[in-house]
């Protein structure tokens, strides 16, 4: 049964030719695409932690927002991930498009953030209204997969160095 199941079937869009500034604006335009093609969820994808142990964690969240710099999450202040983001607020972030064959994964820090401070997101963010942390997860490492129809695929990597985005293809 587990054979018979599909993965990665087409049709799928092809990479796209245009060169981007970073890695947030290639993202905000897979989005948009995402959007466009009826993408089911594509604000969701999984965050990844470490625990107390250094044992990876790792959950569905949704990006509530975002920004040139990163992606604004929240959770509720007593859960798990906010104490492990005390210890530790390396992460890595993964989302997969299943309708376009995409994923895009990224490395990179989750700062605490008062919601106050960001008000072009205010309004997107439930943190005033409820008891949560909200966690702005600045990438300093982006990939960008996508599946050939006929098989195999193409990986961009974007890599920051002196505070600029470089990109190579794998
Ligand atoms: C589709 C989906 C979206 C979710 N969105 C969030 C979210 O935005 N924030 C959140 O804290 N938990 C969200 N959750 C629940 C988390 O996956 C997780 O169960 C919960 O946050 C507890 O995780 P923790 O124990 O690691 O803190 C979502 C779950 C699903 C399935």
């Amino acid at each position: 049964m587990l054979s018979q199941s599909p993965v990665m079937s087409g049709p799928f869009p092809s990479f796209d030719d245009r060169t981007f500034s970073s890695p947030l604006s290639h993202f905000q335009e897979w989005f948009k695409c995402a959007v466009a093609k009826e993408v089911l969820e594509p604000r969701s994808m999984v965050l990844a932690t470490y625990d107390q142990t250094h044992l990876v964690d790792s959950r569905v969240l949704v990006i509530k927002a975002m920004d040139d710099e990163g992606f604004f999450i929240e959770s509720g202040k007593g859960r798990t991930k906010v104490e492990q983001l005390k210890e530790n607020s390396h992460v890595a972030m993964n989302f997969y498009w299943r309708e376009q064959g995409r994923q895009i994964r990224l490395q990179g820090k989750a700062v605490e953030v008062r919601s106050e401070d960001f008000k072009h997101v205010r309004d997107y963010l439930d943190a005033k209204t409820r008891d949560l942390a909200v966690y702005k997860v600045i990438p300093d490492r982006m990939e960008f997969y996508q599946a050939l129809e006929q098989g195999g695929y193409e990986r961009m990597l974007y890599t920051k160095e002196n505070n600029k985005w470089l990109t190579s293809w794998l």
